[in-house]
């Protein structure tokens, strides 16, 4: 057993696993699995842009395509800038074979940043070409897994996304890294009707959805940094679906002298609306 688990949360961990395995590499299912649910999420979209997090390399980028016009509607974005490079590359490389003449241009957009960093939102809003939430669906395949191993994320308050009026004075807080996943994820999707769809290993991935009855868990929002002007993730997104999917497993090496019985692994596939509620835009904030 290795003397500690690995920083699933750290930039620094993925940088060095994405160096040193420079193939396609799939976590907890094939991108497939998302099919249904996604062409659900995308039948009153026309022209639908999609946010694809902690791409890594999985090949559910390139699966992407089949539900956009154009490949530049999707975005695959990770904080391995190896990741991105390769996903780049490998990506101008099938269009090439398909018409020489296309350049990177003609491709997905693919770029490296942090989900927890806030210039990330600002950035965002000024690179997109549409009036208010720059994506109308966020695809998530273990990436929010892998967030919450982080450390809290130390964030100033009130924090320039909420949208309410907050009563404390300003102060920073530490706030637990999925909770501002989550206010970030909603700044860059529509009211009433962006949507997450996220595939997970675990069936409690967002606490924040749970009742209030179980404060004290971790991964809750602490009740005071409410009014003291953080953006409740709770009434920003609700749950629209939660199923089971049952996992892939390597057959047993048993497995050659009859059927083995084993315990069936599941990930947890959440579909998740934004509600009314909106998030304050980078750009309308007070100076
Ligand atoms: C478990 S892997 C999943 C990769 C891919 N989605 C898949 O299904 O194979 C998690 C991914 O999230 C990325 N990631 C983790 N934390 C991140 C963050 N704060 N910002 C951007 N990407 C992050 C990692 O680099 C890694 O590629």
């Amino acid at each position: 057993m290795p003397s500690h688990a690995p920083s699933y949360g750290s930039q620094e961990y993925w940088e060095h696993r994405f160096h040193n395995d420079s193939g396609t590499f799939d976590w907890l299912a094939d991108g497939h699995v998302l099919d249904e649910s996604i062409r659900d999420a995308l039948k009153n979209i026309t022209d639908p842009i999609i946010f694809h997090i902690g791409c890594g390399t999985s090949a559910l980028s390139g699966q992407l395509r089949k539900y956009v016009r154009k490949p530049r509607q999707i975005h695959n974005l990770d904080f391995a800038h190896q990741a991105i490079d390769l996903g780049r590359q490998a990506d101008l490389k099938d269009l090439k074979q398909t018409n020489p003449s296309w350049t990177e241009e003609d491709c997905m957009r693919w770029s490296a940043g942090d989900l927890l960093d806030l210039s990330l939102i600002e950035r965002e809003f000024e690179q997109s070409h549409r009036d208010g939430a720059p994506y109308d669906l966020i695809i998530d395949k273990s990436t929010t897994d892998s967030i919450s191993c982080a450390e809290d994320v130390i964030v100033s308050l009130p924090y320039s996304l909420c949208a309410d009026s907050y009563q404390d004075s300003p102060r920073q807080a530490s706030v637990h890294p999925v909770n501002v996943l989550a206010v970030h994820m909603a700044a860059l999707t529509p009211p009433s009707s962006g949507r997450w769809i996220c595939l997970s290993y675990s069936s409690d991935r967002f606490r924040f959805l749970i009742d209030d009855s179980k404060t004290g868990l971790d991964g809750l929002l602490v009740e005071d940094h409410i009014p003291a002007g953080f953006p409740d993730p709770k009434v920003l997104w609700r749950l629209e679906k939660k199923y089971p999917v049952q996992a892939f497993q390597e057959p047993h090496p048993d497995s050659r002298n009859g059927p083995m019985h084993r315990p069936e692994v599941r990930n947890w596939l959440y579909i998740l609306r934004r509600t009314e509620e909106s998030v304050s835009e980078p750009s309308q904030r007070i100076p």
